[in-house]
């Protein structure tokens, strides 16, 4: 038995494909959701457009401070474990819910296979950068993405038979629904034109916990709104200290808001959009691999190859380099992209071929 965990939004395109994989190739497995988040739009919005089955076992956990929220997924968790002792334990991904069940397998000597491993923003500030370096040492499949991260593997003194480049699982998410996406003009129901809009996501703790830098960024969104139509979905922790720091009022009020939205409505804004600005890991690669232009609002990446390869820039909070960017994107003169080393579709494969071939 094969324990599969997911959280958080970001997991959930990460398990859908190695989900399928495993239905196909016979491997029993239960689906352990932990509640980390939990809203419709934030959860099952998820299950639904990415055709996730219910989860075996829910935990319920939802949000608190970060110890407190990473201590409740590891008591029930480990009941959950307990009952029933499954033979690996596959975690996806940086968020809390990731390093928690990680570390109950580990102290119960159940193996741990990690699906997005290596990555390495070198920042000690991001909560996502522990849960990375913890996981990662933890685990017993390491499984990469890009080629930054075996580097970064075998420097902190990972074994080498340990570490396997499968290549990138959510773009075999994202292939699989393309077409799906393409055909839904979600684009036409926010009153958008085909790329004649920028696209925003912002929710890291670093960029929207600091009134500072999000006083920054509603800045660069506005500086946008001048040029093109602005689309900004607004994550929940977000709105939350917009309220709170009482910013809400210093958007342009051209700007088009809206609640999270879902996978293939998402995919379908992104397809048509014109460039998009964000803090988020996994938009960074979406954009690379569908060669949309990208602005990072952030001071560094864990994932360097959507920079060398792909259609992505680091901003920061730097609005000079912003402009400069944004104009190059703006009047054609922005790079185009590259194809990346298997970012093919089939990396759910390769990762369910060397679990059996190692475990069965
Ligand atoms: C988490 C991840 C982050 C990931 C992000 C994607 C960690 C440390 N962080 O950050 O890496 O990029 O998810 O979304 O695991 N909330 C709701 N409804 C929900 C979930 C959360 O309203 O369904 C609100 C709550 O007020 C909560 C806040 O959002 O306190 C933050 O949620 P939390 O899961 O703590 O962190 P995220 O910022 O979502």
């Amino acid at each position: 038995m094969i324990y599969v965990i997911a959280g958080a939004r970001p997991n959930f395109m990460k398990i859908a494909p190695f989900l399928k994989e495993l239905q196909q190739k016979d491997i029993k497995y239960k689906l352990i959701h932990t509640g980390q988040h939990y809203d419709d739009n934030m959860s099952k919005v998820f299950f639904d457009d990415l055709e996730i089955p219910e989860p075996d076992v829910h935990l319920n956990v939802g949000s608190a401070s970060h110890a407190f929220q990473t201590a409740k997924i590891m008591i029930e968790f480990e009941k959950v474990v307990l009952k029933e002792k499954p033979m690996l334990v596959v975690v996806v991904g940086d968020v809390n819910s990731t390093l928690a069940c990680a570390l109950v397998a580990k102290k119960l000597n159940i193996k741990i296979a990690h699906v997005e491993s290596g990555l390495r923003s070198f920042d000690p500030n991001m909560p996502e950068e522990i849960n990375r370096i913890l996981t990662d040492q933890m685990s017993d499949f390491l499984f990469t993405s890009e080629s930054s991260a075996g580097i970064n593997l075998k420097r902190e003194g990972i074994d080498q038979n340990k570490i396997f480049f499968v290549g990138n699982i959510m773009i075999d998410t994202l292939s699989m629904f393309l077409k799906k996406a393409n055909i839904l003009k979600a684009f036409e129901k926010y009153k958008l034109e085909k790329y004649q809009y920028a696209l925003i996501t912002i929710h890291r703790q670093s960029n929207v916990d600091n009134a500072e830098n999000l006083r920054e960024i509603i800045k660069m969104l506005n500086y946008t709104q001048e040029k093109t139509k602005v689309f900004f979905p607004i994550h929940p922790r977000t709105r939350k200290r917009l309220k709170e720091f009482t910013l809400e009022k210093q958007l342009d009020s051209n700007i088009i808001l809206s609640e999270p939205i879902g996978y293939l409505e998402f995919l379908n804004l992104m397809i048509n959009s014109k460039l998009i600005l964000t803090d988020s890991g996994g938009i960074q690669e979406e954009a690379s691999f569908l060669r949309i232009p990208v602005l990072t609002l952030r001071e560094n990446t864990e994932r360097p190859i959507t920079i060398e390869k792909g259609t992505n820039e680091i901003i920061g909070i730097n609005f000079e380099k912003f402009k400069n960017h944004l104009d190059e994107i703006l009047t054609n003169r922005y790079k185009k992209g590259q194809v990346i080393e298997k970012w093919d579709g089939n990396t759910a494969k390769r990762i369910v071929n060397i679990i059996k071939k190692k475990l069965y």
